[in-house]
């Protein structure tokens, strides 16, 4: 346990870091399951979970017995020679989620970058697209991370203001409009569609039911690559092992990230078939860290936690409990209730003098559980999937009596 207080902390980072975030005031030192503790002794619900790389719960006796096996032995290699992890964990997850191949790197964006890179070669090379006029098209409301190409599909002023030029060849659509999509591919030189299933950062924004069977019957018809960013709604969270198996449909191109690394560090995957990754050739993309023996030794914890506690079905179970109970508090505060499995947000209607959703969240510290507002108005409450009933009936407390008395 760390002997200075919470402030000390603070006043560190305020000083000599980058003022890039702005963290709820809380200070954490332990986590175990669902819970994490601060420098003060505190002890909190984790609602955020690292948003959503922290699937299996903080420090997962297997995930962390994996990290130390494996680090014992040997953790870096690079890719300039084989390891006798990498092979094993890639034909785990490819059977795992029903694709030929996988292409293992680091964080989420570059697993977009990838794939966007695998989609303008496919375009090139296999569709026909004439040099350099590949286009791919994003949704509206996209986010995929903070990378130059990232924040050049971006339409929020803080992710791109002042970051510009940008990349060309990205076209926006209306997410959750499938005329507008059809309208898009007619222009032609479509490489891929790339979307989230279901929009994290833009506030959990659940599009209608028929809309990924359509993304995907419009795709194929167009012969367009379906690239679903599954970073966020990936690997159980949203009460499957991918949110697409919710309608059914199998993209093209699976990129994850975040919980594939069990909480630990990071580790993303593109997946695809072979006619889309083998227009890969050597030099051709890569990574000095991705497919290290570490990362692939945690990753295949990581989904085997998943798999042997069945995390998504508890996801799917939790996450009705739990948007039953927030539906029931009786506030103005509350616009809307939203979500699949354990990814749900509430909306916060402004309150007393200009208050907001941040002020929920700072009240709902001071009651024992830690969320995130997104935007100004939204919070994200996106809990370990190894959270119990009883648990989801003690946050669920917690957030009722919170709000109930915040506006009083
Ligand atoms: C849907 C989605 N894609 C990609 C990313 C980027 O992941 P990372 O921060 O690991 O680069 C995020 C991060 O929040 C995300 O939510």
């Amino acid at each position: 346990m760390s002997t200075a207080n919470s402030q000390h902390y603070i006043d560190l980072e305020n000083q000599f870091g980058a003022h890039n975030y702005h963290p709820l005031p809380v200070v954490l030192t332990k986590g175990e399951g669902v819970y994490v503790w601060d420098v003060e002794g505190n002890r909190y619900f984790d609602f955020l979970s690292a948003y959503s790389a922290v699937n299996q719960g903080h420090c997962h006796p297997k995930i962390i017995a994996a990290l130390h096996a494996q680090s014992n032995r040997i953790t870096l290699t690079s890719r300039a020679f084989h390891n006798d992890q990498l092979g094993p964990f890639e034909q785990y997850i490819t059977s795992l989620l029903g694709y030929d191949r996988v292409l293992p790197m680091n964080t989420g964006v570059e697993g977009g970058e990838t794939a966007i890179k695998l989609a303008r070669k496919w375009g090139y090379t296999i569709k026909g697209i004439p040099q350099n006029q590949a286009k791919i098209v994003f949704a509206s409301g996209n986010f995929w991370g903070r990378t130059i190409a990232a924040i050049s599909t971006s339409q929020d002023p803080d992710s791109y203001g002042d970051f510009g030029p940008f990349v060309p060849g990205f076209e926006i659509v209306p997410y959750n409009d499938l005329e507008a999509l059809d309208k898009a591919f007619q222009q032609g030189h479509v490489a891929a569609f790339m979307v989230e299933p279901i929009q994290g950062e833009a506030g959990v924004i659940v599009p209608d039911d028929d809309y990924l069977s359509g993304v995907r019957a419009l795709c194929s018809k167009y012969n367009v690559l379906w690239i679903a960013d599954e970073v966020q709604t990936g690997l159980g969270r949203t009460g499957k092992m991918l949110c697409t198996d919710h309608a059914g449909v199998k993209p093209d191109i699976v990129i994850l990230g975040k919980a594939l690394g069990g909480g630990v560090f990071p580790v993303s995957a593109v997946l695809a078939n072979h006619e889309v990754m083998n227009v890969l050739h050597p030099g051709q993309h890569g990574s000095t860290f991705g497919g290290n023996p570490l990362a692939c030794a945690v990753a295949m914890a990581a989904l085997n936690v998943l798999v042997d506690e069945d995390l998504p079905a508890n996801a799917e179970a939790m996450g009705q409990l739990f948007r039953e109970r927030l539906r029931s508090i009786n506030s103005p505060l509350v616009s809307t209730v939203r979500g699949k499995g354990l990814l749900n947000a509430i909306d916060i209607r402004p309150f007393g003098d200009g208050k907001t959703a941040y002020d929920v969240c700072l009240a709902l510290k001071q009651n024992g559980l830690l969320a995130k507002q997104t935007h100004t108005h939204t919070i994200r409450f996106a809990p370990p999937l190894t959270i119990d009933r009883e648990q989801i009936e003690t946050a669920a407390d917690i957030i009722a009596n919170t709000i109930l008395t915040i506006a009083k």
